[in-house]
């Protein structure tokens, strides 16, 4: 049994530090990416607080053969299975390459809202070798829940998850 049990008054910088040791040892040695991406979306689930969404999409391919975001493994009510690149917020961190840091969602042009209780949004891209191969997805019913401490903790989990998803 694996059995994490974050301290609620942890600081974001140790918050984000835990979750990744927690991370690393449930995908250490673990070749099933599909597998890690789940383990991981439980983690985040756990360890980061006033969340209504945590999970992945994966860079993959569309009806005509162009690349487009799908659905990976969350915590959450069901989401839109396919995005675009440069559309909402995950698009646009899958085709910038750069994370995404929206305080208030209904002010992001083109947003796509899976859950209408989401009002702020984290989206941190997965790189290998400089490709992006997927992205990390946190949404909160709390306007304003992130902070750069959020977006550099989640940056650090995105490059450990790089050859193991
Ligand atoms: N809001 C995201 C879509 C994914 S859901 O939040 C799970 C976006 O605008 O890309």
């Amino acid at each position: 049994m694996y059995d994490f049990k974050p301290d609620p008054d942890l600081d974001p910088a140790e918050r984000y530090r835990q979750l990744c040791d927690a991370a690393e040892a449930l995908t250490s040695g673990e070749s099933d990416g599909i597998a890690n991406m789940a383990n991981v979306a439980a983690l985040l689930w756990e360890f980061v607080p006033d969340l209504n969404w945590a999970g992945f999409y994966r860079m993959g391919e569309g009806a005509d053969g162009s690349s487009e975001l799908v659905l990976g493994p969350f915590v959450g009510r069901p989401a839109c299975i396919r995005i675009p690149l440069g559309q909402g917020v995950c698009g646009a961190a899958a085709s910038e390459g750069k994370t995404q840091l929206v305080e208030d969602v209904h002010a992001f042009p083109g947003h796509i809202a899976c859950d209408a209780a989401s009002r702020s949004e984290l989206v941190v891209p997965v790189l290998r070798a400089g490709e992006v191969v997927a992205v990390i997805d946190l949404d909160s019913p709390r306007p304003a829940r992130f902070n750069e401490a959020d977006a550099r903790g989640l940056e650090k989990l995105a490059a450990l998850l790089a050859d193991r998803i």
